[in-house]
């Protein structure tokens, strides 16, 4: 085995490290808008150097409204796959369960706290930023592929925040303090749903032929292409939202979409395709497959 991740040791961790809303952000709060949100690893926003460093600031406070908008999306499907993939064994093993619905419980705590922090972004930052959406069309249109397509894309989501947070976000010490404990709370739930999607994908994994695996494989490239489509329309709504906030058109605009799409490919799909643990699980229910997300990677680096 690969792993040493069981039902019952996860859910013990996390009924251990379980935080409140109020733990990480109080309704009454707000975010300091003085200082940078994302750190520059995931926002690149400090590379463009054609602009001033307070309009770096404020795209990078963009580029955090997008983490907010973007989890908040992705939260909202991660929900009924849980429910769903739990639907057909309550009677079974108890453990397993109580994990999975400890885990959609949590998740749905996540949705409350992104939509927190959305409200207390919202308040403090002076024009709107657009989102992509609606969210519940975005959903269906991910939940619509095979459980193991979808199993996948969420074991690589879940991944992915362990890297954020471990790589960048702790030791990075100029961030918003609010925005750094959102990143740290939600890190440390995540730890234990990554374990979860990590049996959730062998499970639906178990028992198909390498011709099955492959085509559960091409789900998911459909999916991340179709995700990436809506990181590209999203980077096209910050910009007009820096604009509106700087008072300009931007000179360069077409090349800071590019260089800030590539950053958002990097946070929500790249800095997953490349998690040692995806690899790992890829490479245990086929090593085809852990391939051709081998290969594809460096488009989202
Ligand atoms: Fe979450
Ligand atoms: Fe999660």
């Amino acid at each position: 085995m690969y792993h040493d991740f069981n039902y019952e040791a996860t859910l013990a961790s996390s009924l251990k490290g379980a935080w409140q809303l109020d733990d990480v952000l109080r309704s009454d709060q707000d975010l300091d808008f003085s200082r940078n949100f994302m750190p520059e690893s995931l926002a690149r926003t400090a590379a463009l150097t054609s602009l001033s460093a307070d309009e770096q600031r404020t795209l990078n406070q963009i580029s955090a409204h997008q983490y907010l908008t973007i989890f908040g999306v992705v939260e909202e499907f991660i929900l009924p796959f849980l429910v769903d993939h739990a639907r057909p064994h309550l009677l079974g093993d108890d453990w397993r369960v109580r994990a999975i619905l400890n885990f959609a419980s949590e998740e749905a705590k996540h949705i409350h706290l992104f939509k927190r922090f959305h409200a207390a972004f919202v308040r403090g930052f002076p024009v709107e930023c657009q989102m992509i959406g609606p969210s519940d069309a975005i959903g269906a249109e991910v939940l619509r592929h095979d459980p193991l397509s979808v199993g996948l894309l969420i074991l690589m989501i879940e991944w992915m925040t362990q890297g954020h947070y471990l790589g960048s976000i702790r030791d990075d010490g100029d961030l918003d303090p609010l925005f750094k404990s959102l990143m740290r709370n939600h890190w440390i739930e995540e730890a234990q749903h990554a374990k979860l999607d990590t049996l959730i994908v062998d499970a639906l994994a178990e028992g198909r032929s390498e011709e099955e695996i492959e085509r559960a494989l091409d789900g998911f490239f459909e999916i991340g292409a179709f995700l990436d489509k809506g990181l590209e329309a999203q980077a096209g709504f910050n910009l007009d939202a820096l604009e509106k906030v700087i008072g300009r058109k931007l000179d360069d605009r077409e090349a800071i979409l590019a260089q800030q799409h590539q950053a958002a490919r990097w946070t929500y799909i790249g800095s997953g395709m490349v998690h040692e643990r995806v690899k790992a699980t890829l490479e245990a229910i086929s090593p085809r497959a852990a391939a051709r997300v081998a290969e594809a990677a460096p488009l989202f680096a």
